[in-house]
């Protein structure tokens, strides 16, 4: 089964995603990861995206859809469940994965909404922290690492991302509303839709989508 997991910026998909996998053996595709570790390596398509991504305006179809089929096109073939974390997040990117779909025979799909209100997606946003080196996702209230700038997984350097300061925060909003909800609602009015809440502790939020994905729903 492959899962679209959607929700607004700092809704908490990639902490769920991190979940999902260790407990239901998914691989995870992050699109804002994939991104971002072509910015981190100062690749030639790094260096085009930095100031997009950096400024929370979307990159363009072209290059995302590009970078998602190059990525999971033989894990779909072999039969892997991925979980989509970011992706897609314009109508241009539904069609492109829906080829992907297509073309790989990948007919059982699930895709989830995280709903979480405006300000608390700001407030988990602003106390963000994540690994340099492998990504891991900490809080500066809800989930300190153990020792500070330290990763409790690999023991790399933990900061803050450049787009989570609060004017990119809201631009990233914007473009979410913007661009990304019209994508929801093509889903939900196709019924394919589930939505669940992103709001209380990671365990609960956990329990409310393993429950989604065991139900025969949508
Ligand atoms: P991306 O990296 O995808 O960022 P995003 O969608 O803005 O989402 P975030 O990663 O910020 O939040 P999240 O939902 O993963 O939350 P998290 O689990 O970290 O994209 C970044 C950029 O890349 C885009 O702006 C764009 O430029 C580009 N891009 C990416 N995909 C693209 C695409 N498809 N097309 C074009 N451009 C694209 O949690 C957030 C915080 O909350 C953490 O601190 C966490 O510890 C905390 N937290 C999580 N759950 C809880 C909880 N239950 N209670 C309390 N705190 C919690
Ligand atoms: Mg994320």
């Amino acid at each position: 089964m492959q899962l679209i997991l959607f929700g607004p910026p700092g809704s908490g998909k990639g902490t769920q995603a991190a979940l999902i996998v260790e407990r239901l053996g998914f691989m995870h595709i992050s699109t804002g990861e994939l991104l971002r570790a072509a910015i981190n390596s100062h690749s030639p398509l790094g260096q085009r995206v930095k100031e997009i991504v950096r400024s929370g305006l979307l990159v363009s179809d072209e290059i995302v859809s590009q970078l998602v089929r190059e990525a999971i096109r033989p894990r779909l073939l072999e039969g892997k469940s991925i979980i989509f974390d970011g992706y897609p997040r314009t109508l241009q990117q539904v069609g492109d994965l829906e080829k992907l779909f297509e073309d790989t025979q990948v007919t059982q799909i699930k895709a989830l909404s995280l709903d979480v209100p405006g300000e608390v997606v700001v407030s988990r946003l602003s106390g963000r922290l994540q690994c340099r080196s492998c990504g891991s996702v900490y809080h500066l209230d809800h989930k300190p690492p153990k020792m500070p700038g330290v990763c409790d997984a690999c023991g790399g350097m933990v900061s803050q991302r450049p787009d989570d300061n609060p004017t990119t925060i809201r631009e990233r909003l914007r473009v979410y509303e913007e661009q990304t909800r019209p994508v929801l609602d093509a889903y939900e009015g196709k019924g394919r839709l589930i939505r669940v809440s992103g709001e209380g502790t990671t365990e609960r939020i956990y329990a409310r989508i393993a429950c989604a994905l065991e139900c025969h729903c949508v």
